[in-house]
């Protein structure tokens, strides 16, 4: 086990301004920014933009994105891996909704629990936050990471880093204002030189993507996380931006800053006089659109049985043909529709349960198809 001590960089990994083979990348980044934005300049940091722009820093600094990796080991309050102190953990990556992963002081994945002592354990290494466990992630292999790639701010990805387990270099730890907007040193000292501003999916894709654009990857029964960008472009709302119904600056489940029926006027539920059935009886009950159309079944770190798992997916639409499957063939990728059962049976576990039970899991399915074609009735 790797256990090298090196003394933990504060806040910037390498010195970018000494660099001059980052300068020039840095400045190849800028080019390619550079039509639809004349920012220029170096990364400043969110904290100067708090001036001007308050309400949108407060906004910002309760979500995710500027914490998704942080060296500040010591001031984040979440246990570290069984057998680990705050010396040997370089960088806490994630830990803020879902699930946290730690970087040893080299920058590889810490993927054994309790090195070098008796009750030494591959894995252990990554924590649940939801359910206070810690899982097994790569267990006990030797893993660079290129976290920094969608983790941070100022990423550039042939630089060499002097952390060797790191690949590439960053400018500023987590997803900081001008990891969208720019290096804004141009911008800070005279506001009418705007930065970027892109709304585009393909620009919240750049991190929030899986793979090949034009699939959705899958493994355990369930979708894999951080493609919410494939997810949208296999669906209906392939067209829609991220941010229509997304506040880019707020908290993932304070963020949602549109209804459903804004746009779906037509979905018969909005209107409760005219509208009776079984989809009526489930909004009356709380059950919102999105707990059909949009349900857990994207596996960041667990599953709660076989029908849900810890993330919602970006699919929408439900298909309740007979013969659809979720999968192709080999679990590895999904088809872009959601079935009845991924629909349905996260919330009817009585009636998955029953059939499971009796060894017929088909027979839920097929529950959930029926009742299915009866919600938006009236
Ligand atoms: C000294 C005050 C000041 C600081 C500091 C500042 N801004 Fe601004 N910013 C402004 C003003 C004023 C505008 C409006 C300019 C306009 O409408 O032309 C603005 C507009 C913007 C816009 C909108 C541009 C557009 O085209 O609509 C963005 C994005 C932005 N700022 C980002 C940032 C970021 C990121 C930072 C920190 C790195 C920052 N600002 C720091 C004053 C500031
Ligand atoms: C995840 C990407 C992302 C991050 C991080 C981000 N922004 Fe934005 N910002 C956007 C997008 C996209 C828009 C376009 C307008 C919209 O959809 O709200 C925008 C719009 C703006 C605007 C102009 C419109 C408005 O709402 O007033 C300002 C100013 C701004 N951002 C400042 C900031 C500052 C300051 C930070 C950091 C504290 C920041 N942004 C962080 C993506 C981001
Ligand atoms: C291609 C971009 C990308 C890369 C590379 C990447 N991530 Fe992520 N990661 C994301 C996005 C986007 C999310 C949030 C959305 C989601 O989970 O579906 C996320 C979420 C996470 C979370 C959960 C955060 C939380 O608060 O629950 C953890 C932990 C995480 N990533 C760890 C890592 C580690 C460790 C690495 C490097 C070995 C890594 N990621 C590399 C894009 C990426
Ligand atoms: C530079 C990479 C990057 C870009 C660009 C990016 N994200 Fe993220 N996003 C992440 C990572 C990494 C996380 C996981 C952070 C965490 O919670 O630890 C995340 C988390 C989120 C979350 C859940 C966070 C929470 O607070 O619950 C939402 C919602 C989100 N992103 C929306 C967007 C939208 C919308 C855009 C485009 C305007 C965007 N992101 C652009 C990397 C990125
Ligand atoms: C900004 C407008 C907008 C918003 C907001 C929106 N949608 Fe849509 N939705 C569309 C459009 C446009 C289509 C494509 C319609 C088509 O292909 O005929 C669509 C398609 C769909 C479909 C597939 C329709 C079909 O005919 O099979 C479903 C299901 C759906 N949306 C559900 C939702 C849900 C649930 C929400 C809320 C989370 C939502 N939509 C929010 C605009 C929107
Ligand atoms: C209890 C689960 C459930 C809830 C809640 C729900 N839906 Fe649906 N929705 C379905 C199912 C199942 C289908 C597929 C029905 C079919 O193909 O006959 C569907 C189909 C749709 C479609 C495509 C068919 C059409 O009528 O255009 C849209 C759009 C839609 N829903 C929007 C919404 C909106 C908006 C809401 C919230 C007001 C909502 N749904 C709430 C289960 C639900
Ligand atoms: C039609 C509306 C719609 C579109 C388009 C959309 N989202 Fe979402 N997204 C939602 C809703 C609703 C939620 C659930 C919020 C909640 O938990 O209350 C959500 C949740 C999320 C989450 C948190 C997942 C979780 O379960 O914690 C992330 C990350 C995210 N969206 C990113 C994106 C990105 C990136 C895009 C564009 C590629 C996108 N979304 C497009 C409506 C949308
Ligand atoms: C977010 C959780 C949730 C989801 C998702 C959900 N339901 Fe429900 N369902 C409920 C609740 C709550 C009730 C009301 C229970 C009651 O009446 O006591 C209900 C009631 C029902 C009933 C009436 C049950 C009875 O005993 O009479 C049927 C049938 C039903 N749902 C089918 C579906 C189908 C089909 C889907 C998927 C398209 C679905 N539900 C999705 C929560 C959910």
């Amino acid at each position: 086990m790797r256990r090298r001590m090196r003394p933990r960089p504060a806040g910037r990994i390498v010195g970018v301004k000494n660099s001059s083979v980052l300068a020039s990348a840095l400045a190849a980044c800028t080019l390619i920014l550079a039509p639809s934005a004349p920012a220029t300049g170096t990364h400043v940091g969110s904290d100067t933009c708090k001036k001007c722009h308050f309400d949108i820093w407060s906004s910002f600094r309760a979500s995710g994105h500027p914490f998704a990796l942080r060296s500040d080991v010591d001031r984040r309050p979440l246990p570290l891996p069984g057998g680990h102190d705050v010396e040997d953990v370089g960088w806490i990556v994630g830990g803020r909704t879902h699930k946290a992963n730690y970087l040893d002081t080299d920058g590889y994945l810490i993927t054994t629990a309790y090195p070098g002592q008796p009750n030494e354990t591959p894995g252990r290494n990554e924590y649940d936050l939801v359910s206070g466990e810690w899982l097994d992630l790569h267990a006990g292999e030797t893993k660079p990471s290129d976290c920094g790639r969608c983790h941070s701010t100022g990423y550039v990805a042939g630089a060499p880093n002097p952390n060797p387990g790191l690949v590439g270099t960053w400018e500023l730890e987590g997803v900081q204002c001008e990891a969208c907007h720019g290096p804004a040193s141009g911008h800070v000292g005279f506001p009418f030189s705007n930065p970027l501003v892109d709304p585009s999916a393909k620009a919240c894709g750049k991190c929030h993507s899986n793979g090949d654009l034009s699939q959705v990857l899958a493994a355990d029964g369930f979708l894999r996380p951080n493609s919410q960008y494939n997810e949208l472009l296999a669906g209906p709302h392939r067209t829609r931006f991220c941010t229509e119904c997304h506040d880019p600056h707020a908290r993932g489940d304070l963020s949602f800053r549109i209804e459903c029926t804004d746009c779906h006027t037509h979905a018969a539920m909005a209107s409760p006089k005219a509208f009776q059935g079984l989809g009526r009886r489930h909004l009356d009950h709380g059950v919102r659109c999105i707990d059909c159309h949009m349900p857990y079944v994207v596996k960041s770190s667990a599953s709660h049985g076989p029908w849900k798992a810890d993330l919602r997916s970006h699919l929408f639409e439900i298909t309740l043909n007979p013969d659809a499957k979720m999968f192709k063939a080999g679990g590895t990728l999904a088809k872009g529709k959601l079935t009845a059962g991924y629909a349905c049976l996260g919330c009817h576990v009585e009636v998955a349960d029953k059939w499971t039970k009796k060894g017929k899991p088909k027979k839920a399915e097929a529950w959930a198809r029926k009742h299915a074609a009866k919600i938006h009735d009236d």
